[in-house]
């Protein structure tokens, strides 16, 4: 374990390296308990460095067994070879040599999941972004480009199947039934893209066809037996390799393009040139076992891995600093994708979901950092929300700015002008200034000022002058180390929606830039005044949420009513009911903390019965439109002192009111959904089951009896009727007979297959109430649980973590307790995922005192224990900061 060394990496101190690796050759004599490794360098002195300059390479744990440069041995005082670094205190007066390295490690002990290590008898590896150096020593930075051959040595029989990055040049045999394949792989590339798969596994094979007319190998490796359930994968693999050449113009570069699933995976999936390496939750999909969240997740990510070939791969990052440029964008990518295969406001409205439920709680707590930070203890700390989503929204708005064709122009420029290179966010945004001729200065401060901006807005009408007044104006809130802010450039996407419900015109507006229904808002305030308005409108504002910004636009029930009814942009109709929800939630949550019972508005009651019926609309999107919010929504909104038990009731009461109302459209709708349709993964069925998994929640609730639920459980015959009932009962009927049965039948029915058995962990992980802490102790003596697997440990304590308010905010600070004791247990032996876990704690000023408090025993828990891993000391300190 890397345990803390209290070092802080600043990007104001990046220089280029002294040396470059051109070439790199390895050769790895593969065995679980004792991998031999030996690399052969070839180092280049830069221009103007000085021989005597040392060259220092990256390690992490490793052992060096022998060392020659030009093939000569070295005498010991010229280096020093450590677990975490190797120091050659000279070089030859030559520009070029060669250094050859030999290091031994034990893939089988590795339970970081990071370098070389077995899953499930599988050898694989994963380097990004320090993991390289637990290999072999190297210049471990995202600037050092070499171009690799591999050689992989294994037994034939346990690993026929030897897999790395590029093209497979040769193969073989070797004594003792061993056996070789070479790669080599063409594109220089940084050391965190390098992999290698050694084992035994299961193939489905496919061919794709450039636009160009080069013939590529496809292959998904998978477990043996598990086959079938890749198919979706490489569908989704064919169509994102289709998508990137009519959109982007970017075609692939190599004559094979394998993935492989591993079930031991601290992340959801890896780019590695050529040879990504998923999460095995990814990849795997059938109707029986997998939701049609599982089935979306699978194409966002097999799309995402795949859009890094260039955005990431071809053109890398300069240093980590620059995370986003490789992350955002390709999030960007992934996200415009998925929209062109799905429907796009649904997408839309799912996006901005996730990034408030993640990307806003990180910006408005003590971890917020920019798009681009500038300083970091732990690189694997910032695979954030932030860098990902909000450096995705980034670039979105870079399209807003620009429109499609500029901006499709700069991004041709990126690609033509920064192939093969490793370079920074400026070099980015560069090209889209040059080819718009825009001034981006004060828009890149998205990239490096943290926090969401907020926006108020109230809008007047004047008949007489025939003019409508919007003031605008912006704040951003103070973030850790950064007290004053600057004024952001913000585009905000609206229209004036008159009584007809469509757009009104205007003779012009002054106060602010107004372009291609895009106000401008650059200043403090602006007071900007549309002129020749002949009616009240009323405004929508940040349409398509055009800026991730948070908004509070003064208006009416009734103009909101108005707008969740008529508004042509489909995004805000949705924003605009959710606002209503919002705000009669948040008045029953102070109600019910006053000891009052929740109270909700007619209109609100009856609405939800017309939307779901409404035919004009798609199922997804109406049932995203019935989906209550969150109760992490709630609380984030309400923003401090706060009782995750009286927003649970809220809730509920919400639920129950909405259910009892409509139950009879609901009832009906929901029968009428169950057409009996032999199940397909596209978006129009999955929004089918969609809204009938909605209906059955709010029917159950509105009956108070498990009866819908148990029936949808039980003729089920996909895994998204079945998971959602099955989450109904739980939920809802916790300590019913009924309950108790699914939950029992599920376990019998899928004990083998720990990928759907994560499902029935995740369901009681978030049952809520505060015997949550229990049942989940309890689950962990289950015999499918571990904490040594990723999945299983994200299924079970994350989600009760992150998404059960009442029972991980549980009063006595019981949650909190149980949480700073597993967290302390995994980091033992994976700090990352450690790590991961406790950012549930990072809101924990915002809620009342005594949780308050307790949160904070529990943070200082962690914080006092003996040797903490530098992954896990970063979080707590900077959170309890
Ligand atoms: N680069 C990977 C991705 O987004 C994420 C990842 C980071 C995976 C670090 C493993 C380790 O696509
Ligand atoms: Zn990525």
């Amino acid at each position: 374990m890397r345990t803390d060394t209290g070092q802080v990496f600043r990007l104001e101190d990046y220089g280029p390296s002294d040396y470059l690796i051109p070439e790199t050759d390895l050769t790895f004599q593969l065995d679980s308990a004792d991998t031999r490794v030996e690399a052969r360098l070839t180092v280049e002195r830069r221009d103007g460095v000085a021989a005597d300059r040392p060259l220092i390479l990256d390690g992490d744990g490793l052992t060096l067994e022998s060392l020659l440069v030009n093939g000569a041995p070295v005498a010991e005082s010229d280096y020093e070879a450590t677990a975490d670094r190797l120091v050659l205190r000279s070089t030859p007066p030559a520009k070029r040599f060669e250094l050859t390295l030999v290091t031994r490690t034990d893939p089988s002990a590795n339970k970081a999941l990071m370098g070389l290590y077995v899953s499930n008898g599988v050898f694989c590896t994963q380097c990004e972004a320090e993991g390289f150096r637990r290999i072999t020593y190297f210049l471990d930075r995202p600037d050092v480009l070499s171009v690799y051959r591999v050689c992989l040595e294994a037994d034939r029989k346990t690993a026929p199947l030897l897999l790395s990055n590029g093209n497979p040049t040769d193969s073989g045999e070797l004594e003792h039934g061993r056996h070789f394949a070479v790669w080599h792989d063409p594109h220089p590339k940084p050391s965190y893209l390098f992999a290698l798969v050694a084992g035994d596994l299961g193939a489905v094979h496919d061919t794709f066809t450039t636009a160009s007319g080069r013939d590529v190998t496809l292959a998904i490796y998978v477990e043996h037996g598990k086959e079938a359930r890749a198919t979706y994968a490489m569908d989704a693999l064919k169509r994102s390799m289709r998508w990137d050449e009519e959109r982007f113009g970017r075609e692939y570069d190599l004559d094979v393009f394998n993935i492989v699933a591993v079930s031991d995976f601290n992340m959801g999936a890896m780019e590695n040139k050529g040879l990504n390496i998923f999460n095995d939750k990814y990849v795997l999909a059938d109707p029986e076992t997998a939701t049609d969240m599982d089935f979306a997740n699978i194409e966002a990510i097999i799309a995402h891995e795949y859009f890094h070939n260039w955005t990431g791969n071809r053109i890398t990052c300069r240093d980590w600093f620059q995370l986003c440029l490789k992350e955002g964008l390709t999030v960007y990518r992934d996200h415009e994708f998925s929209a062109d295969q799905r429907s796009r406001a649904v997408k839309r409205i799912a996006e901005v979901r996730t990034l408030r439920a993640h990307q806003f709680p990180e910006d408005q707590g003590p971890l917020a950092h920019p798009v681009r930070p500038r300083r970091y203890r732990e690189i694997n700390n910032f695979y954030t929300a932030t860098v990902y989503e909000k450096g995705s929204e980034v670039v979105r708005m870079i399209r807003t700015l620009l429109g499609a064709d500029k901006f499709r122009a700069g991004m041709d420029l990126y690609f033509e002008r920064h192939d093969g290179q490793a370079v920074t966010i400026e070099d980015f945004v560069r090209c889209f200034e040059e080819v718009s001729g825009a001034d981006l200065a004060q828009f890149a401060l998205w990239y490096h000022q943290a926090g969401t901006p907020n926006i108020t807005a109230s809008g007047r009408y004047n008949g007489r002058a025939r003019e409508f007044t919007l003031e605008i104006e912006q704040s951003v809130p103070p973030t850790p180390s950064e007290a004053r802010k600057r004024l952001m450039h913000i585009p905000l996407a609206f229209g004036l929606v008159g009584s007809n419900g469509e757009d009104m015109t205007f003779d012009g507006a002054d106060g602010a830039t107004v372009e291609d229904g895009v106000i401008h808002v650059r200043k403090r305030k602006h007071v900007i005044r549309f002129k020749g308005i002949g009616a009240r409108p009323v405004v929508s504002l940040n349409r398509g949420f055009s800026a991730p910004v948070t908004l509070s636009l003064e208006a009416s029930a009734e103009d909101r009513m108005f707008l969740a009814r008529h508004d042509n942009d489909l995004f805000s109709r949705w924003q605009a009911l959710n606002t209503l929800f919002t705000e009669a939630l948040i008045e029953a949550t102070q109600r019910i903390r006053g000891g009052k019972e929740a109270a909700f508005p007619d209109e609100l009651l009856a609405y939800p019965a017309e939307i779901a019926s409404d035919e004009t609309l798609g199922a997804a999107y109406r049932a995203q439109a019935l989906t209550l919010p969150a109760e992490a929504d709630i609380a984030r909104e309400i923003g401090s002192s706060i009782d995750p038990d009286a927003i649970h009731a809220a809730i509920s009461g919400l639920r129950e009111a909405i259910g009892s109302q409509c139950a009879g459209t609901f009832g009906e709708l929901h029968e009428a959904l169950d057409s009996g349709e032999t199940f397909t993964p596209d978006a129009a069925s999955a929004g089918r089951r969609a809204l009938r998994n909605v209906l059955l929640d709010y029917l159950s609730a509105g009956t108070g009896t498990p009866e819908h639920a148990t029936r949808q459980f039980e003729t089920a015959d996909n895994m998204t009727a079945m998971a959602a009932a099955l989450a109904v009962l739980a939920h809802q009927f916790p300590h019913s007979p009924q309950t108790a049965q699914a939950l029992a039948q599920f376990e019998e029915r899928y004990r083998g297959n720990p990928l759907v058995l994560d499902k029935w962990f995740m369901v009681q992980a978030t049952t809520p109430g505060p015997d949550a802490v229990e049942r989940v102790r309890g689950l962990m003596a289950h015999e499918a649980f571990s904490l040594a697997n990723p999945n299983r440990v994200r299924a079970l304590i994350g989600t009760f973590a992150s998404a059960n308010q009442t029972g991980f905010h549980r009063a006595d600070g019981e949650g909190y307790r149980f949480l700073a004791e597993t967290v302390l247990a995994i980091e033992k032996d994976n700090p990352q995922l450690a790590a991961r876990l406790a950012i549930a704690f990072r809101s924990w000023r915002s809620l009342e005192k005594k949780r308050q408090e307790h949160a904070r025993e529990a943070l200082a828990t962690i914080s006092q224990a003996k040797e903490l891993s530098r992954d896990l000391r970063d979080i707590v300190e900077r959170t309890l900061a």
